[in-house]
């Protein structure tokens, strides 16, 4: 009997997964049978964009939290598949900080490439998972939305690829309640030009704090107030900007701050990140973590320390992340084909502790970046995962940290050198702040 893996999720953390197997297929080896269950129409996770918010056509919650003209935060040159590169994917080099659509559909290109759409069941939400200790299986119950029947089925092994920024942490300050004008989410914010000539505030300081204020402020909002918990952000904004402290309270179309500073207001925008929530798996398989490099038990930030027959993708923060998805779902393939041995539970345990503190431990300005990039070298080194310039994909981050520290609104018209192929980007053919046409086509233009 073949073994049986269940993969939750074709986000590119999934998706890797079964390009790991494929690849392995390809070069021979017998491989169990592998079965995806996707709750989206499609593939790509979150860079397969919805205009919906909330609920889906089927009561599903909405996965998305991309929005209209995103473009990447970070150089693609950090991201690129070892094992199949941009050049291979447009024919051509193509610019640095390409739009969603350009992204999207370079994930795409490599899983049609592998022809693996067939082990995807589209529309399944994973509604349950348990682990059955006198069968040594799990228990995989899913839901077939479109016939609405479910399947409940027994797998060796669950690959949990299901994403973490997708439910938002969403705090609450006084006077929301009679606020007169629109408070949403990060995850509900789909396009810039709503703000059109508003004065907005904006909660939180991280990347979707800046990259929303920047996307309202190129398509023309009024001005942008960032009100902080710990610390301001700090680059040299436009005129239209400040930083303030965090928000005490709202009183009609006035915020007030901890600093006793006041702003009147047209709307609020949360980026206030996202939950770890799986609500579809058991209470002893279920990770509880913060949102950081090093996770909570996992061995490897990959297999589950108290079962290791569950392993989970994607689960860090990300500064590297397709192709340290890649360098997971390659290391998960071989602890489930056998090819690695994992040791006991106080090892893996041990492990874990010791990835916390060393990443407690890198507080230099470079230091988290260099921490996940050791990480992915780690796993890279232990299976068949074409080898990379690793240390060239951190010194485009690196390089990346400096222009945004130059110019928030002109980072993106930078280029850098592919850890892959040793091409240096073209330049794109106009500036991201003149760029307000966002589709593949007008960005593969020459
Ligand atoms: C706004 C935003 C912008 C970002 N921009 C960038 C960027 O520019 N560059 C970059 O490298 N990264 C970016 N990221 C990071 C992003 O996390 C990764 O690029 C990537 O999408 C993570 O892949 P994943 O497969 O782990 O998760 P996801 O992309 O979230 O995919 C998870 C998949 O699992 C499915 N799923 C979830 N639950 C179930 C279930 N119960 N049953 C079945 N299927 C399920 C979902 O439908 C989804 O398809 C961004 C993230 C956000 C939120
Ligand atoms: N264009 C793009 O590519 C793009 C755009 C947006 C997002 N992203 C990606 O999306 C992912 C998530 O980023 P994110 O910025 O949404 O989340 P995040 O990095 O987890 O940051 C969450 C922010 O919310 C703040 N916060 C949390 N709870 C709060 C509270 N109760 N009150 C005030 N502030 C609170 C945190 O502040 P503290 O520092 O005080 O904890 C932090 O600044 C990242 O991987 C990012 O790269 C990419």
């Amino acid at each position: 009997m073949k073994k049986r893996v269940a993969v939750i999720g074709a986000g590119p953390s999934g998706l890797a997964q079964l390009r790991a197997f494929q690849s392995a297929a390809e070069k021979g080896a017998d491989i169990p049978e592998v079965v995806c269950f996707e709750k989206q129409e499609d593939w790509g996770g979150l860079w397969n964009y919805t205009w919906r918010t909330g609920t889906d056509e089927f009561g599903e919650p909405v996965h998305c939290s991309m929005y209209r003209y995103l473009w990447s935060n970070g150089p693609k040159e950090g991201l690129e598949f070892a094992d199949y590169t941009f050049e291979e994917h447009f024919g051509k080099p193509i610019a640095s900080y390409p739009p969603r659509a350009v992204l999207w559909d370079y994930i795409k290109g490599r899983v049609e490439k592998a022809g693996v759409r067939d082990w995807i069941r589209f529309r399944n939400p994973v509604r349950w998972v348990e682990y059955l200790e006198d069968k040594g299986k799990f228990r995989v119950v899913a839901n077939d939305i479109k016939a609405d029947r479910d399947t409940d089925e027994l797998y060796d092994y669950v690959v949990c690829a299901s994403g973490h920024f997708s439910t938002p942490n969403v705090p609450e300050f006084e006077g929301f309640d009679s606020f007169p004008g629109r408070v949403l989410h990060a995850h509900d914010f789909r396009d810039a030009l709503e703000f059109k000539d508003q004065d907005i505030l904006i909660i939180g300081t991280s990347y979707s704090a800046e990259d929303i204020g920047s996307q309202c402020w190129k398509y023309g909002c009024k001005s942008v107030t960032i009100s902080h918990r710990t610390a301001p952000i700090g680059f040299d904004w436009p005129d239209s900007w400040s930083e303030v402290p965090l928000l005490e309270r709202v009183e009609g179309h006035t915020a007030y701050f901890k600093d006793g500073s006041s702003k009147k207001i047209d709307a609020i925008i949360l980026c206030t990140g996202y939950q770890h929530y799986f609500p579809f798996l058991a209470d002893n398989l279920r990770l509880r973590t913060a949102n950081r490099l090093a996770t909570a038990d996992l061995y490897k930030g990959v297999v589950w320390a108290h079962n290791p027959k569950l392993l989970y993708l994607g689960m860090q923060d990300q500064w590297f992340t397709f192709n340290m998805f890649d360098a997971q779902a390659w290391y998960a393939r071989d602890v489930i084909m056998g090819r690695i041995k994992v040791p006991s539970e106080a090892e893996m345990l041990k492990d874990v502790e010791a990835r916390v503190a060393a990443e407690d431990a890198a507080t230099s300005d470079y230091g988290p970046l260099e921490y996940q990039a050791e990480y992915v070298k780690e796993l890279v080194a232990e299976t068949d995962y074409p080898s990379f310039d690793i240390d060239g994909a951190t010194e485009a981050f690196k390089q990346w940290k400096k222009h945004k520290k130059k110019g928030i609104m002109t980072f993106r018209d930078h280029g850098y050198v592919s850890p892959m192929t040793g091409t240096m980007a073209p330049e794109h053919h106009t500036k991201w702040v003149d760029a307000l046409d966002d589709s593949l086509e007008s960005y593969l233009q020459t």
